[in-house]
Parts: structure tokens; sequence; C-alpha cells
């Protein structure tokens, strides 16, 4: 009998604090000017943001805290693939967190497994590695990747190299500035994390030449050029990284942690070309943007190389980001979002091929992750600003880049309505 009312009260609980947890129309007591001023008073000025103080999202939409709706064009940088306040995860969420939220992995967990055994079998690997963000996903692939060249590759003690490409972007910490080009990263940072080298992106013959390095042990690259500007590479590439790095008996890390989980019109990048890399980083939507959650997976040759001890982390693989994530995985595969993001991203682009070239230089992409060129004649800024009182909030990426990637869950109508703020905007440039 007790166990029946506390089910019961449980239940309803659960009830009442979804209900809460659903986004409410009602205007916020605050006015922008007020949100940018007390963020600036007090928070690291690490970011300079675009003037828009949002405090609700529902699906394709965010509202600031004077009641104004946009279109939102930058998805949390692709974290929002399935949509802001998504309600399958948002249930996932509250459920898991009235039970259990964090034991740390010194326990076993009832839900970690079941985690585990999912999403290995979705993607096709032997194991995964619970991380938080991305750029933990990347560090956890290089040590990884190190660790398998000391034991199977017999590379000689601290000789091992990582290649990257040029331009790449894989977050903020000293491994990933270090393996970064771009002065604002790096500059002011060293010393650096040794035996990281470069190459150009897309270019088959420098990798070709950097892997006859018998201390090369892997080659970490993004399917597409997030950061960068949306860089999209000629087909064929991937399959000859694969190739190469197989000749070579070099690990091929794909970071997707932004082109992944349906944003480019398939649930992996590297599915466009049917291969597979030996080790995988996912992050950001992996958790629709509820909470963080990343993870590495490869086959036992490469994991089982990590032993008890060597690396973890006190809220990777938690109950409650493993709920968030078999739901984020789960809202992607039930809404057909790769195959919507595939067609929307071809009108959105067959769109935006319109634009005035005086404007609107160049427009790539795949899926929804894509990019205009804003000729030298404008700036990129100015535009993101005309956007923004038009309705639709996008971000500059490298001066005179703006990323287009809204929520995955786009229409056909929402689609034709936002590239009507697009038109309108950059025709009144
Ligand atoms: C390709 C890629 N990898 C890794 C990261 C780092 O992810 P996080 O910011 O969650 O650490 C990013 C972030 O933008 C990214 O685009």
């Amino acid at each position: 009998m007790l166990t029946k009312l506390s089910t019961r009260g449980i239940a309803t609980r659960l009830t009442q604090v979804a209900q809460k947890a659903q986004p409410k129309p009602q205007q916020s007591t605050i006015s922008s000017e007020s949100v940018f001023a007390r963020e600036h008073k007090y928070g690291a000025h690490n970011y300079h943001p675009l003037p828009a103080a949002l405090s609700r999202g529902e699906g394709v939409h965010v509202w600031d805290v004077e009641g104004k709706r946009y279109f939102d064009y930058l998805s949390a940088y692709s974290a929002v693939n399935q949509g802001h306040s998504h309600p399958k995860i948002i249930k996932a969420l509250v459920e898991q967190a009235h039970k259990l939220s964090l034991t740390s992995r010194a326990f076993y967990s009832d839900v970690l497994g079941e985690y585990e055994e999912y999403i290995t079998k979705l993607f096709g690997f032997d194991k995964v590695l619970p991380m938080n963000t991305g750029v933990e996903g990347g560090e956890t692939a290089c040590k990884l990747a190190r660790k398998w060249g000391y034991l199977r590759k017999q590379i000689p003690k601290n000789q091992a190299k990582i290649i990257f490409a040029r331009n790449n972007f894989w977050g903020r910490t000293l491994s990933a500035i270090s393996a970064s080009n771009d002065p604002t990263s790096y500059e002011g940072f060293g010393p650096f994390m040794p035996g990281f080298d470069l190459i150009d992106y897309d270019n088959v013959t420098a990798l070709e030449q950097a892997l006859q390095d018998p201390n090369v042990c892997a080659f970490m690259v993004e399917p597409i050029q997030g950061e960068a500007g949306v860089v999209v590479p000629q087909d064929g590439y991937l399959r000859q990284v694969r190739e190469l790095c197989s000749k070579h008996n070099v690990l091929w890390i794909a970071d997707e942690v932004q082109t992944g989980l349906a944003r480019t019109g398939r649930m992996l990048a590297v599915d466009y070309e049917q291969v597979k890399p030996d080790i995988l980083i996912l992050g950001k939507a992996l958790s629709g943007g509820m909470y963080p959650v990343s993870a590495v997976l490869c086959n036992d040759e490469v994991m089982l190389c990590i032993k008890p001890g060597e690396h973890g982390s006190t809220y990777g693989g938690n109950p409650l980001g493993c709920k968030v994530a078999m739901a984020a995985l789960e809202v992607l595969q039930e809404e057909k979002l790769a195959e919507n993001a595939f067609k929307m991203g071809e009108l959105l682009r067959s769109e935006l091929a319109t634009l005035p070239k005086d404007v609107v230089s160049t427009v790539r992409g795949k899926g929804l992750l894509n990019a205009i060129v804003i000729s030298s004649k404008h700036d990129a800024w100015d535009v993101c600003l005309r956007l923004k009182e038009n309705g639709l909030l996008a971000k500059p990426t490298h001066g005179d880049i703006i990323r287009f990637a809204p929520p995955l869950v786009i229409n056909e109508e929402q689609m034709l309505e936002s590239v009507d703020i697009i038109k309108k905007t950059i025709l009144s440039m």
C-alpha cells in the first residue's frame, strides 16, 4: 500500500514538474538593456554576443525578454537539432532527475549500460566512452589514439604524433588550441601541446605525405569544417582519408560534434561516403541542447587500451545525461530529422542562391549546416544585426561568413517564412 501511494505521489509530482517545465508565454520582468549590462559587469568578456536577450524557446523559435519572437538560425551551434524544449527530451530529463541524477563512476547505475548498449548498436561500434562536452570528446579521442600508438603500433615512448587539418576547431582547452592555427584561439596561451601537426584540409596528397611518418598515431578531422565557415570538402575526400589511414596503420578520428546527428542530412556526415572512422566523437545534439553530453565511440582494439584509472570524468555517463541522450537520439530517428534536414537544406540553398551576388558572394553547405559569404562591400555583423531586427538570429563566423543552421524540426512553411526575412534583409543592404 505504502509503495503504491508513493508511486502515485511521484507520478503526480512528475506531471506537475513537467507542466512547470512547459514554456509560459509571459514576458520577463527585466529589459534587454539590463540583461546586457549585468552580463557585461559580472561575466568574463570571453564572448561578443549579438544583442538579443533570450528568455524562452520552443521548436525553431526563441523569444527575447520583451516577448519578440525570432527564428533561431544558430541552434546553439547545432546543439538544438531537435528544436528548443522538445517535450520528449524534457520528460526524460525530469523523470530521471527525480530518480537518480549522478552516481559518479565509482559505482554502477541501472541506466549507463542501457545507454551504452543503445548508442553502440546505433552507430555500430563495440564500445563508448561517455564524457560531457565536445572538447572533452576530442581530448579523449587524442588520449585513446596515443595509447593505441604506444601499445599497438609500438611508437617509441612520448613520440606519438596526431595530424590535424588547418582551420580545425574542436574547442578551447589547451590541447584544442594547440591544434589550432587561429591566433585568436592560441595567442598568449602557450606553451602548447607537443606532437600535434597541421596539414591542409581537403588535401589527400598532404595527408599521404604526413602519414609516411611511422610515429603518427591518428588523423583527426571534421567531415565538414563548421567553425571555419562550413567548408565542405570535395566528394571522395572522406573515402580517401579512410583508405590512407588504413594503408598506413593510422587511426582516423572523425570529429562529428557539429556535423553529426542529422545536421548535414545524414545521421553522420561520414555516411555520405559510406565510410566509418576508427574513432567517432559526438556531442552537442547528443542531448538536444538539454544538458552537456558527449561520447567517444570505437572498437575494442582501441578502447581497451585504456585501463581503470587512466581516464574519466565525475559527470561522464551520469544517469541523467544517459536518459537525455537516449531520448535525443530517439527523437532524431522517430521524427526523421536527417531526411528533413536534407530536404529543407536543398530548399534553403536554392532560395539563397537567388540573392544578389554583390551582397552574398557564396552559398554553401549540406543539409541544414550552411553558410553564406558576405561580399567585402558589406559587413557580416551588420547583416546579422539587421536580420535580428527582422526576426531571425544568426551569428558571423570568421568575419565575412554567416552560418545558417536552424533546428532540424523546421517545416516548409517556417523555412519559407525565414527565407523571406533573409531575402528582405539582404535586399535592404
Ligand atoms: C567540430 C567541433 N568539435 C568540438 C567542439 C567543442 O565542443 P564544446 O564546445 O561542447 O566543447 C565544437 C564546438 O563548436 C565543434 O564545432
